[in-house]
């Protein structure tokens, strides 16, 4: 594999960009919108910066990873070349249905088709391509230049042959790659997000404030960030969507996501990125700060 074309430069986008081109793959990097690209090329920069700054790469090294990233507007201008396509574009169940069917229509009949989609079913995307054992989930983890794991998610129909592939490409980009099956959450969100839910219940239940829950999280069981700090930096409209996918999925009511949970993303109390959820982030500083906490 040469080739690796990645759908959406938003947050996981433009990390996984940089991953692949830090590893020495050709990257053509692809969103509908210019600024989007714009805004994940200096991402990617910045971050290089930093590493150079640390002394873990050298200034060649930082113009060699970006020199191996091409960015596109065209879709199908991106992605004909590619042996390999992660989507990476928002979350949302029609919009990644329309893209695999135009990654199936355009990409050459070898290419492997990734997503890392944080919920939808592996299986129901595959199901809208002609070749439903070459579609895979390929879930990184924010920030992708950092964190070890990929969450390989095999659908119904993956192959052996396109499952061995991408863990042995994955150990390629320095990670961890862990196969898990096709069922709602997988498995980092399906432990994950009923601990936040639970974090969430224990605050509306009033047994205890926010930045209590967190400090027992963070100092009683090592946490590197507490649960409700780190639902706002997921976004509670994400830990919604995601908990809202496992209780439809399963019939379960222990998924069914708190009312507090429910209240605060229809106020637009979102977190992080809206300025509030548990924690007030009104000045840029103070969520700037958040942010760097969890990257060391
Ligand atoms: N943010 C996280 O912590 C996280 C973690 C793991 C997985 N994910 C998953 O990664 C995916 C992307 O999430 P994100 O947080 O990077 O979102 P984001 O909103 O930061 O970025 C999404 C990007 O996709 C672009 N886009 C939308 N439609 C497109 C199209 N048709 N073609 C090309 N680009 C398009 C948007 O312009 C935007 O730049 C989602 O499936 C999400 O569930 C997110």
């Amino acid at each position: 594999m040469k080739n690796i074309a990645v759908i959406g430069a938003g947050t996981m986008g433009n990390g996984i960009a940089h991953t692949f081109a830090q590893s020495g793959f050709n990257v053509q990097l692809i969103d509908i919108s210019d600024a989007s690209l714009e805004k994940g090329m200096n991402t990617i920069s910045r971050n290089l910066d930093r590493m150079v700054a640390k002394e873990k790469i050298s200034e060649t090294d930082k113009s060699d990873t970006l020199g191996k990233i091409t960015t596109f507007t065209n879709t199908e201008e991106g992605i004909k070349h590619a042996d390999l396509i992660v989507e990476a574009a928002t979350e949302n169940l029609d919009l990644k249905l329309k893209i695999f069917k135009q990654l199936d229509d355009v990409c050459n009949e070898n290419a492997i088709l990734a997503t890392n989609t944080s919920s939808i079913s592996i299986t129901q995307i595959a199901a809208v391509t002609s070749r439903p054992e070459k579609v895979i989930g390929m879930h990184f983890m924010n920030p992708v230049p950092i964190m070890k794991l990929v969450e390989i998610i095999r659908g119904y129909s993956t192959s052996d042959e396109v499952t061995n592939t991408i863990m042995e490409l994955s150990k390629t980009l320095g990670k961890v790659p862990t196969e898990v099956n096709d069922y709602p959450g997988f498995v980092a969100n399906r432990i994950l997000m009923p601990m936040i839910n639970e974090s969430i219940e224990t605050l509306y239940n009033g047994v205890a404030g926010v930045e209590e829950i967190d400090t027992v999280m963070k100092l009683g069981m090592a946490h590197p960030m507490g649960p409700l700090q780190l639902a706002d930096f997921i976004g509670l409209d994400v830990c919604l969507s995601i908990l809202n996918v496992m209780y439809d999925g399963f019939k379960n009511p222990k998924y069914a996501p708190c009312p507090l949970l429910v209240n605060m993303v229809m106020a637009g109390k979102l977190g992080v990125k809206s300025g509030e959820g548990f924690y007030d982030y009104a000045e840029s500083r103070k969520a700037e700060k958040v942010a760097t906490q969890f990257l060391k």
